[in-house]
This record gives C-alpha cells, structure tokens and sequence, in this order.
C-alpha cells in the first residue's frame, strides 16, 4: 500500500512522549549468561546497553506514562480522545487489549481502542490507521502508542538473539492540522519471510507445543533490512515528488548500527540528519521510533517545516515508510 496523502485533509503530529525501564543492563551483564562480549555485541549491532522492565512492569505502564506526557504536550484531555490504538507483540495480555487498559486509564470514555500486531513495524502502521481515520472523518483525536517488552520473549541461553533487543516505548497524539503534518505512507508485508522472525507457538496454531521465545534467522533478516529500508524510502519518497536531498531528518527502525549505516549510505544521507539510539536502547521492536522522535525532540532536532522520513521494519516480514512536514514547536 503505497499513497501521497499530501492533497487530502491535513494531520499532524501534536504531542510526544516516551518511556524507558529504569533498569539499564548492559553487554558485558549479557555475557554472564550466554557466551558472548562487549567487544562483538559493539562491533556486529553497535549496541552497548539496552532497558529492561522489572519483573512487575508491563507494557502498559510503560506506555501510560509516555501518553500521558504525548497528550499533555498536544494540551488534549484523555476523555477528549476517539481513537487510541498500541502496537505491539508484547501487550499485557492477550485480552483485554492494552488499548483499552489505556483507554480506562486515560478515561477516554468516548474512543474505540485496540492492539495492533505489525512486528517492529507496528507503530508505522498505527500512524497510518490514525491517519486515514482522521483524514475519513472517523476520529479527531488519536492517541498511537508503539513499545514493546521484548525481554519478556527472549530466551536467556540464545546468544543470536539476547543480545539484541530492549524495552521502551513511545506515544504520538494524532490530530487534524491547518498546514499538511503527513505526506505519504509506504505499508507492506512478505509474508513469505515470516519464518525468518517468528514466535510460532504462541497461538491457535501448536497449542501442544507452546513456544516461549522468539526464533530469528539473523542474516535473512539482515538482508531484508538492508534492502527495505531503502526500498521503503526510495518509494514513498517518489510517490510524494520528494528527494533524499529534502529530507531534514531520517528516523530508521533502531535494529543494528550496521543496518542503518547501510541505509544512510545508500541513500546518501550526511550522517547528521540521522536518529540513532540503538546504541542506549537496542532493539526496541515497536518503540524504537517513537523513543528515536522523541530523542529528536530532546536535542533539538525536530523542528516546524522539518522534513522527517521515517521508515521501520519487522516480524511479517513487514516494512512501512512515512513522510511527514513537522508542524510542532517541541520544547527542548
Ligand atoms: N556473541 C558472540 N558471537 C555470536 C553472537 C553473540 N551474541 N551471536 C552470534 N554469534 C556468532 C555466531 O554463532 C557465528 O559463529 P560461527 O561463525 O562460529 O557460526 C558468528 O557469531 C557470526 O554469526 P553471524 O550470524 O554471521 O553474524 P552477523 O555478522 O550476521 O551478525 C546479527 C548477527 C547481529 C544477528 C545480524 O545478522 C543482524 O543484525 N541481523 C538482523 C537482526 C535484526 O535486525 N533483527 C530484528 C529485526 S526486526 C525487528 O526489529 C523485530
């Protein structure tokens, strides 16, 4: 799915927050459990510490904090929401959705609210559902979360995955904007690469085998990364009659330092005009460009006219790409 929505009704992006684990665990905590070292884990990922949640802390507590300080910038109540949506692998629970845990907590009395499952990709294709119901009429105020506990899923003694990933989370407010916010979308999915990142019993399909832990084909993923994350942005870039030369600020999916230097280099972007926290926050699935926006709001970085591309990648195998014209003062 691919679309310039630049001529259609205008939204933007009014409010952002974002929340981290308190617990930092860093390489070498790693390797007192499987056999690896700091030196590798810098060298293969430029990951040198990652958060992880305490045994007590789920999704959603993660992701209240972080919405409401997305919705206290927007200067929205949480009853004033219509639509509250949160991507993620790792919600809660399976039901209630932690968007109606959120819901509840926000007292959003009047929205409809829902989990969305999209992998890493999950809050690029939350933006987008925002977006089109905004643009349909549907809702006004949306409040899109993407974070993940991704240490809850990983299994202790595989070094090809521990290493990689953290927890956090992010939250954008969503509403209708006088000038164009959202310029285009680029969503897709090769569901024939799902087997490459994968939780397989982890539902109706091998209820006798339940299986824990994520399964990754690391160089299948990395080859996928490296050609989508380029791919993604080349076409949504095109579709809006826009150039790399434009682009202010580019927002990869936080997975690996070396993916995204692949991708900043094809595209020849100056390294200045990159977010990168993969090094504090590793792989974050979901949260990682939201918590990668707000990094930008923090140092300044995101600013109105701005053109930010965004582009994510994940389990499906999935891959969406937005552009969007920055249209609010962030406080530094
Ligand atoms: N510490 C030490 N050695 C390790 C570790 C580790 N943590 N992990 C693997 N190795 C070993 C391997 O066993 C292998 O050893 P061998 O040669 O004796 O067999 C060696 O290191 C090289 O392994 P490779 O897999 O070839 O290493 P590579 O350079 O490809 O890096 C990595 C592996 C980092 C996983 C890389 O493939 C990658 O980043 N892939 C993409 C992963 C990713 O982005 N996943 C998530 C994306 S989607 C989402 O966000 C959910």
């Amino acid at each position: 799915m691919i679309a310039a929505v630049g001529d259609g009704p205008a939204a933007s992006i009014t409010g952002l927050g974002s929340r981290v684990p308190d617990r930092v665990v860093t390489n070498d905590d790693l390797a007192q459990y499987v056999d690896t070292s700091d030196e590798w884990i810098v060298e293969r990922t430029g990951i040198r510490e990652r958060r992880m949640a305490a045994p007590e802390e789920a999704l959603s507590d993660l992701a209240l904090p972080a919405a409401r300080d997305a919705l206290e910038q927007a200067g929205v109540a949480g009853e004033d929401l219509d639509l509250i949506i949160v991507a993620s692998v790792t919600p809660d629970m399976t039901f209630p959705s932690t968007g109606a845990i959120l819901a509840d907590r926000l007292g959003a009395a009047g929205a409809a609210a829902y989990d969305l499952s999209a992998g890493c990709t999950g809050f690029m294709y939350g933006i987008a559902q925002a977006y089109g119901m905004i643009a349909g009429g549907l809702a006004s105020r949306a409040l899109v979360v993407g974070g993940d506990i991704l240490s809850r899923i990983l299994d202790w003694t595989d070094r090809s995955t521990l290493v990689l990933f953290g927890d956090g989370a992010g939250a954008v407010v969503i509403e209708p904007s006088s000038t164009p916010g959202f310029l285009g979308f680029d969503l897709g999915v090769d569901g024939a690469g799902g087997s490459s990142l994968w939780l397989p019993g982890s539902g109706s399909r091998l209820v006798s085998e339940p299986e824990k832990y994520v399964k990754m084909n690391g160089r299948e993923v990395f080859k996928f990364a490296t050609r989508i994350l380029v791919q993604s942005a080349r076409d949504v870039l095109a579709r809006c009659g826009a150039t790399i030369d434009d682009v202010d600020l580019y927002i990869p999916h936080q997975a690996n330092m070396r993916i995204i230097e692949h991708a900043t280099r094809k595209l020849g972007l100056p390294s200045e005009r990159v977010v990168i926290n993969v090094d504090r926050y590793g792989n974050t699935s979901s949260g990682s460009i939201p918590l990668a926006l707000a990094d930008a709001a923090r140092d300044g970085r995101l600013r109105p006219g701005r053109l930010v591309l965004m582009t994510g990648m994940g389990a499906g195998l999935t891959w969406g790409s937005a552009l969007l014209r920055w249209t609010k003062e962030m406080a530094a």
